[in-house]
């Protein structure tokens, strides 16, 4: 790694059923930065446990994300990419950050208070600590960007609080991080409700397209589009909100852009040009699928990348853990 470059830092959590919305928004947005930024990218199996997992399936979650990562393009030789709980300084900053981070501020959190209605039954001291646990992940990397989406700013602008806080209380100690919110291309909706964001967890599962979804399930969930009631295939997301979106999304899968493929679909009927959308996510996904399942045929192969993520994260992370540590005046042998 060039000394130079900047520190990105960025982590999803295993638990996800990953749309083509996140592909477009978040995966490819790596692959990209991995070439301008010393990134490091985190599994955050420890977030996840915040809501209650089955251990067998977070397991193979884990594996079957870095997986797809991989296919898609994000190179472990390039970043580092590894798995949180590989790490244990994460869980010790965060308690050290847990005494320069308030409980109101925590109870205000707009995640915290959404999840914690849609698990009342479990309001776990995990659930409450998440924000402190992210900014422990960011700050122990000494990151100057983190590329987020907009549901995380809220966590990301604590995450500078508390950085801030400790180093106006000791003395500088951490990097302050600027969030990146990157601005992609295209934003990719609901088909079902096409002015809403294509999300993991919709009500109708035929409104959004999972990376796991084979050819014939893409085809149907895009032969179910909702579009409306004229028949031009024009772009104009106010107007016509399911077209403009089946016509974002052929663009980012067919490489074409959004004026190529009005042109090219001028004078067809929706019923085409819906299996045509369909057809160019299928093809693009089919091969990312083969290449994930390949992989996750090579366990050996997959845990020697987590094995020399956690390697290289622990050693960087060690170095700031060490460093509040002795501010904190913990005695040191
Ligand atoms: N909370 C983030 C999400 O759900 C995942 C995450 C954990 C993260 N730690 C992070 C993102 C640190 C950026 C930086 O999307």
């Amino acid at each position: 790694m060039e000394e130079s470059r900047k520190v990105l830092y960025s982590a999803v959590q295993p638990t996800n059923n990953l749309t083509i919305g996140n592909y477009i928004g978040a995966i490819r947005n790596w692959v990209d930065l991995q070439n301008g930024y010393d990134c490091y990218f985190a599994i955050a199996n420890m977030h996840a446990i915040t809501v209650r997992q089955n251990p067998a399936e977070l397991r193979q979650k884990t594996l079957a994300l870095l997986a797809l990562y991989i296919a898609c393009g994000v190179d472990p030789e390039k970043c580092v990419l590894y798995l949180q709980s590989h790490v244990p300084a994460h869980a010790e900053l965060a308690w050290v950050l847990n005494t320069f981070t308030y409980v109101g501020e925590m109870e205000r959190m707009t995640q915290y208070k959404d999840k914690s209605s849609r698990h009342a039954d479990n309001i776990n001291m995990g659930l409450m600590d998440y924000p402190v646990l992210m900014a422990a992940d960011i700050l122990l990397y000494q990151a100057d960007v983190v590329p987020v989406g907009l549901d995380q700013r809220q966590h990301l602008e604590i995450a500078r609080d508390i950085a801030q806080r400790f180093n106006k209380a000791l003395s500088p100690t951490f990097k302050v991080p600027e969030g990146l919110y990157v601005k992609v291309g295209a934003k990719i909706n609901d088909l079902q409700e096409p002015s809403k964001k294509m999300s993991k967890s919709a009500e109708n599962p035929n409104g959004s397209v999972f990376m796991s979804d084979d050819k014939d399930t893409v085809i149907r969930k895009f032969r179910r589009a909702v579009t409306d009631s004229d028949s031009d295939i024009r772009y104009a997301p106010e107007e016509k909100p399911g077209v403009s979106n089946l016509l974002s999304i052929y663009s980012v899968f067919s490489g074409k852009s959004v004026a190529e493929a009005e042109k090219e679909f001028a004078g067809a009927g929706y019923g085409e040009f819906k299996l045509a959308v369909g057809e160019a996510v299928a093809e693009k996904l089919e091969p990312l699928q083969k290449e994930q399942n390949r992989l996750l045929g090579d366990k050996a192969y997959l845990d020697g990348v987590l094995r020399s993520g956690m390697e290289r994260a622990a050693r960087a992370a060690g170095r700031t853990l060490n460093k509040v540590y002795k501010k904190i005046g913990f005695y040191q042998l």
